[in-house]
């Protein structure tokens, strides 16, 4: 299957799905509080996808329990909620979420301190959202996907941090998953050329020290394997002929 560029239809209920899940996430981002379980940050979540008539779309995806994924600390990505998990102060957490508006899906994640953090951990949470930003550049037609994929490498690398190799971005309409894959890893081979119209989850995942993570007994988190803090930010993009279009991010 080859990469699909949306129609003007499609580009609107995208759209749409983008700005419930940007406020979404904002609005669950001022909830976080130390001594919340992440079962509460998945249970408020849940309420707000489902106050604006959208389906959580993480919910049963590949068998995932819940429509936040909620990763703590040395957890990149895809944490259970859990009601025994308790946030503390100190703690960074990623609020991973999908919504299916109208069939069409936008996906995006934050990751926010718990409290007061350390000076290590806010620049890690800064440096891994402004790699997106630096990545989406090149999210234009006539640019080359792995342009985009370069650029996040070289802004995460340059301070000296591992850029998770073993998960990737990826396409999203109808489907989470859309083709293509996109690497935040430098790559040799410069990609896809982009079109306007195509639609990108574009999604950082960074550790401050090494990039090899594994997986939890639970089948599903995500840990670095030095136990080093790890952020995800992720935004669902529109390429157009003038530059990226950020689809999930609402005015705050
Ligand atoms: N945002 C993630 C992704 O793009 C989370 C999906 S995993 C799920 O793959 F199972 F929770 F849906
Ligand atoms: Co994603």
């Amino acid at each position: 299957m080859a990469v699909s560029v949306k129609s003007h239809r499609e580009i609107e209920l995208m759209r749409e799905a983008g700005r419930i899940l940007g406020k979404v996430l904002n609005d669950l981002c001022k909830e976080i509080k130390p001594g919340m379980s992440t079962w509460r940050v998945n249970q408020l979540g849940e309420d707000m996808i489902r106050s604006f008539g959208c389906v959580p779309s993480f919910l049963g995806y590949g068998g995932y329990p819940a429509s936040i994924c909620v990763s703590v600390n040395d957890e990149v990505v895809h944490g259970i909620p859990s009601k025994s998990r308790i946030l503390k102060n100190g703690d960074i957490v990623s609020l991973d979420a999908g919504v299916i508006y109208k069939g069409y899906q936008s996906d995006a994640a934050r990751t926010v301190g718990v409290g007061e953090i350390s000076k290590e951990a806010s620049q890690l949470i800064e440096v891994t959202r402004q790699s997106f930003f630096e990545g989406i550049k090149f999210a234009k037609e006539g640019c080359h996907l792995h342009e985009i994929s370069n650029a996040i490498a070289d802004y995460n690398e340059s301070y000296g941090y591992g850029v998770i190799r073993d998960l990737v971005g990826h396409g999203i309409g109808t489907q989470l998953h859309e083709e293509p894959q996109i690497p935040n890893f430098r790559q040799e081979r410069r990609g896809i050329r982009l079109y306007e119209g195509m639609t990108l989850a574009i999604e950082p995942m960074v550790a401050a020290g090494g990039w090899q993570v594994r997986c939890l007994d639970d089948d599903w988190t995500m840990v670095t394997v030095d136990h080093s803090l790890a952020a995800h930010y992720e935004n669902t993009v529109l390429v157009t002929k003038n530059g990226p279009e950020i689809l999930s991010l609402a005015e705050d």
